[in-house]
Order: C-alpha cells, then structure tokens, then sequence
C-alpha cells in the first residue's frame, strides 16, 4: 500500500478582493489632487483604512489631518471616503478651505436615507461600530433621530419614542449575517421596522465575505491582508472563522506573517479588505511560494465591474487645466 503523503501544500485566492470602487476613486482623487494643486494637500482623516495606501501618499506630499482647524486657512482639504458630518462642511467653510469630497458614493447614500427619514420623523436604528468615522459622519446627518446599535447584544438596549415609526440603517462594511441576526431581533421588538429602501452594506462588502464563506470550510488558515482599522477587512477574519477556516490572522505586509501559522496546512485561504493595493497581495503570495505553496486556485464569488466618478470639484479643476 501507499505511504501515506502529506496533503498536497495550496493556495485559494478569493475573487473578489482588494480595491473597490469606493476607496479607487478617494486614492485617486489625492494623487490627482497632488498632481494638479502639488503638495501639500491636506486630507482629513485617513483617506481609506490603509497604512500601505497612507504611507505611499504621505511620501507624495499629502498631509493627513484629524480635524479641519488643523488645515490652514485658504488651503485644499479632501474629506475621506468614510464621510463627514455636515457640521465638518460648515467648519471647513469657515475656514475658507478648499473641499473636495472623496465620501464613496454609498455611503453619501446612508448620508441621503438618514436624512429622508428623520426629515419624516422616524427613529432611525443605525447597526454600526461605535467611533468608526463612516458611523459618526453618518450620524451628523440627523442627531436627534438617529441611536446606534452596535450588534444583536445591544438590542435590549434600544429606546424609540414610536415603535410604529422606526427604520434600520447600517454601515456600509458591516457582517452581513450579524446584521441579519440584529434585524431579526430588532424586528421582534418593533415588528413594524422598516427595512432601508437598499441594501446599505455595500457590493464589495458583500462579495468579499460571499467568497470568504466558499473558501473557508476548505481552508486550514486564512490570511488576510488589511488593516487594523479597517472594519471591512476584519469582518473578512471573522467570517472566515465562522465559516470554518481553522485559523485567520490579518496582516498589513507579508513579513508579518509568522511561520509557525503555516505548521501542519495544507491549504492557504488568501484575500484583501477593499482598501487594499494588490501589490501587497503579491507579496503574501510570494512569501507563501517560498514556502512551498506555488500552486493558487482563484475561487469567484462575484464579477465586479462599477466604477465611480471622480468627485465633482476635482472634475471641474482637472478640466479647467486641460
Ligand atoms: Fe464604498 Fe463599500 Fe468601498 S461603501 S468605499 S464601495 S467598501
């Protein structure tokens, strides 16, 4: 009979991954910024949950700011992809800065359901993380309408003034099964909540995880890449763990991964949060190659193919130069 063989060394590569359309077109609008106005240009806040992308753009001549009154007067601020409040515009105003809004287009959607409902005197039921700068611009849109639920745990919490007129909203990099879990459970206090007119966790939100869930049962570990901060890239860990991956780890650069992860697996789940460059994908790649994992099998769980406009003010500047 056969030796019995160590099973054979594997990489799944999910597809989708990385860069989505939201985060492409905020990166893009800095380095466009920074061509057109040359540095500094001044972002407020990181302009995705990137170190790597943070970085690369501070080396260029962008200055990352928590505040506006930290920008000088007179000069170009970008807002984040995560959005902003619009007391921030206002501040931003009165500073007589220059704004160019690089909010992703979904979540300026959040912005827009926020308002139209409080504007109808709803209480609105936002299932997001506490702190997280797309939930604190979000919530700016309408204060007093507007309590947060931080996950299914929380939902005893909740206080409404009409249990008749209430509506969920959701940040846009959120688990989608948690937040199911957290409608549900509001739905069986306030059996009239209304559901949002769309889905506000967004596609590549959605896609990611969708791939991670096929992966995961096959995978002794997942790795992936992506920052700390970054709520979408840790729900990539999470879901994996709950969808039966043996191990998950999230790493900003391959030399962070330690070697004693790979003791005993066989099969290698590899993915990247949306605010991802690919290129430190191919460097996990790499470092797993040398580590006798060459063999990658892409496992698809979506075609992406949105793309977003740059933001207006940029538009209107680049063409004026042309
Ligand atoms: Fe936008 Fe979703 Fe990316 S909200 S920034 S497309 S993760």
């Amino acid at each position: 009979s056969a030796e019995p063989t160590a099973p054979a060394k594997r990489v799944l590569l999910a597809a989708p991954r990385g860069y989505c359309a939201g985060v492409d077109r905020a990166v893009v609008t800095v380095e466009k910024a920074l061509d057109l106005y040359g540095p500094p240009v001044y972002v407020r806040k990181q302009i995705v949950h990137n170190k790597h992308v943070v970085t690369t753009l501070e080396k260029r001549g962008a200055i990352f700011v928590d505040e506006t009154d930290e920008v000088p007067e007179g000069a170009t601020v970008i807002f984040s992809a995560h959005g902003v409040a619009p007391s921030v515009h206002q501040e931003a105003q009165t500073r007589r800065l220059k704004t160019i809004d690089a909010t992703c287009p979904l979540v300026t959607k959040v912005h827009r359901e926020a308002k139209r409902f409080a504007s109808d005197e709803f209480d609105i039921l936002l299932i997001g993380h506490e702190g997280h700068e797309e939930v604190v611009g979000t919530s700016g849109e309408a204060p007093e309408n507007i309590t947060l639920v931080q996950g299914p745990e929380h939902v005893d919490e909740v206080e409404v003034r009409d249990p008749d007129k209430v509506v969920w909203l959701s940040q846009t990099t959120l688990s989608v099964d948690e937040t199911m879990e957290t409608v549900r459970r509001l739905r069986e206090r306030f059996p009239n909540l209304q559901d949002p007119p769309s889905d506000d966790i967004c596609y590549a939100t959605q896609n990611r995880q969708l791939a991670v869930k096929q992966m995961a049962p096959k995978t002794d570990l997942m790795i992936v890449v992506g920052s700390r901060n970054s709520s979408n890239s840790v729900r990539l860990v999470e879901v994996a763990i709950e969808h039966g991956a043996r191990a998950g780890h999230l790493v900003d650069y391959a030399d962070e991964i330690d070697e004693s992860w790979l003791d005993g697996v066989a099969t290698v789940g590899v993915t990247s949060g949306a605010s991802v460059p690919e290129v430190l994908v191919r460097d996990v790649l790499d470092y797993l190659a040398r580590r006798g994992y060459q063999d990658v099998e892409a496992v698809t769980a979506a075609e992406e193919s949105l793309l977003f406009a740059l933001p207006t003010d940029l538009r209107r500047d680049l063409k004026a130069r042309d």
